[in-house]
């Protein structure tokens, strides 16, 4: 999958994506050029034949033992095809070479898909702020994620596939 680490010259191919996927609350392009150009942050981008298909950021403090997944998107039509979480866990090996130990984040209480991507990582609920997003009144959940347990069983799963015995009869 095509990704690599966002610059400012992504801005306006991300803000076309921000808009079309948060309409009621996206950021504004000053905001996200803050994000972009952050020493603090670290973006990525997926994209195919040129165009731009998603982008998920990173908040980490250099030195923090905390960091914040500061958000996530893929365009719809690309949806449901393994780059969110390909997107995600870009974000979380970042997160792992700048020696985090928690990752925290907040989602929209009505957003089920993007709650079960973050829970199939591990991820739990550990507060919830009513009325967060305005205008929508919806509730925040907070979210959080043992990284150093994330990335053991990471390396685990690694390994069990590399040890797997091959019992089948290959390619049908
Ligand atoms: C949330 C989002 C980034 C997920 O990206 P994606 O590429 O569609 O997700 P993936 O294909 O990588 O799927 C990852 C997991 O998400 C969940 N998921 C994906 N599509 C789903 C659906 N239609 N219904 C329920 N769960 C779904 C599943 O847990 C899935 O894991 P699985 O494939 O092992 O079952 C994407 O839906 C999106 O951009 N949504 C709009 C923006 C948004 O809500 N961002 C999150 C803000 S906190």
């Amino acid at each position: 999958m095509p990704m690599r680490t966002a610059t400012a010259a992504d801005l306006d191919a991300i803000m076309a994506l921000e808009h079309a996927s948060f309409p009621a609350d996206a950021w504004s392009p000053a905001m996200m050029r803050e994000e972009l150009v952050s020493p603090h942050g670290w973006y990525v981008v997926v994209e195919e034949g040129g165009r731009l298909l998603g982008y998920a950021g990173l908040r980490a403090v250099r030195g923090a033992k905390d960091a914040d997944i500061q958000t996530i998107t893929i365009a719809e039509t690309a949806r449901g095809r393994g780059r969110g979480r390909a997107l995600l866990t870009a974000l979380l090996d970042e997160a792992v070479r700048r020696a985090v130990h928690e990752v925290f984040l907040e989602v929209r209480a009505d957003n089920p898909v993007a709650r079960a991507l973050y829970v199939s990582e591990g991820f739990v609920d550990v507060g919830r702020r009513p009325r967060y997003y305005q205008p929508d009144d919806v509730d925040a959940i907070v979210m959080q994620l043992d990284l150093r347990g994330w990335a053991a069983r990471r390396a685990e799963d690694a390994s069990d596939s590399v040890a797997a015995p091959t019992t089948g009869k290959g390619w049908c």
